[in-house]
């Protein structure tokens, strides 16, 4: 009988534009750290198209990949199988074939809880309440995990109120809306703090929040990461409450795909993290040119 021919694993990240996409720098640094005959390509697929794309997964080699902005509901339509979290978020950033079948998960909620984990563990210890700024995609993945950690109180303020009602009425109960003007005295009897806007970004308005009544034990995550110390956790380390950085999510929420499709759990540490910062700040200075 003749041999199998080994296959190698190719994944893939899908998104218009994708070429500024960090993530094959990450996948990148784990093929070769752990020494995985695989590949991690960037592939740009028009809007309206990821379907297609899709469908020929098979035939073009690829084991699976990431799905990046615009296509995470339309490959929410088209993956044949979900895991819970994709279909309580609506959206799917990682898909694999599993026996013919296109499987699609929402790996951003996972990486919200780990990168916390890690940088915070004391964070499950007080699971009251949690104040989210924002309503966008990144708040629903964020929504799901902390209801899935058990927090009794999930607050949501978003600019456009509308936004954050729906978002609210969705997932139920413990999920309420609140007004911005209400933010600060609601960090008060605040366990958690999360912001998912884009406020605080390099190029984008500051976020203007008062945490003078914050508790001394409130986490202060920001999902934002370029800069990696926004204004919102200087602010936070200075009055000594913890504050937890965005990058460690992005790293963290990569975890899974990268062990469905090669078959070996990575690990996040100091290195990776440096080889990443490094490769933001190169692609935030290249697109300023
Ligand atoms: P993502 O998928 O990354 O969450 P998004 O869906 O565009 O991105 O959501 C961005 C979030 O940042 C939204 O909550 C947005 O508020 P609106 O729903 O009112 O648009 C918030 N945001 C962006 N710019 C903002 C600004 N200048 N002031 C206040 N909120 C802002």
């Amino acid at each position: 009988m003749a041999p199998t021919p080994n296959v190698i694993p190719r994944a893939f990240v899908a998104g218009w534009p994708v070429a500024h996409s960090l993530s094959p720098i990450l996948h990148g640094h784990w093929l070769k750290r752990y020494r995985i005959d695989g590949s991690y390509e960037a592939v740009p697929v028009e809007p309206g198209r990821i379907a297609e794309f899709l469908a020929g997964l098979a035939d073009s080699g690829y084991c699976g990949g990431n799905i990046t902005i615009p296509h995470k509901e339309a490959a929410f339509a088209v993956a044949a199988r979900l895991t819970p979290a994709a279909t309580a978020i609506g959206a799917v950033n990682t898909v694999w074939l599993e026996s013919g079948i296109l499987r699609g998960d929402n790996t951003d909620a996972y990486g919200f809880s780990a990168n916390l984990d890690a940088q915070a563990p004391q964070w499950r210890n007080r699971t009251g309440r949690s104040l989210i700024l924002g309503a966008g995609g990144a708040a629903r993945a964020i929504v799901f995990a902390l209801r899935q950690t058990g927090f009794d109180d999930i607050v949501i303020v978003n600019r456009t109120r509308e936004r954050a009602g729906t978002l609210a009425e969705e997932f139920g109960a413990p999920c309420r809306v609140a007004d911005w003007d209400n933010a600060a005295a609601l960090l008060r009897d605040a366990d958690l703090l999360v912001n998912t806007t884009s406020l605080g970004m390099t190029g984008q308005p500051l976020l203007s929040l008062a945490l003078d009544d914050a508790p001394a034990h409130l986490v202060v995550a920001d999902i934002v990461y370029m800069p990696l110390e926004t204004d919102l956790l200087v602010d936070a380390r200075a009055r000594g409450l913890t504050a937890v950085d965005g990058l460690g999510m992005l790293l963290h929420q990569a975890v899974p795909g990268f062990e469905r499709w090669f078959k070996k759990k990575p690990v996040v540490d100091e290195t990776l993290r440096a080889v990443m910062l490094e490769a933001a700040a190169k692609r935030h200075k290249d697109h300023r040119g």
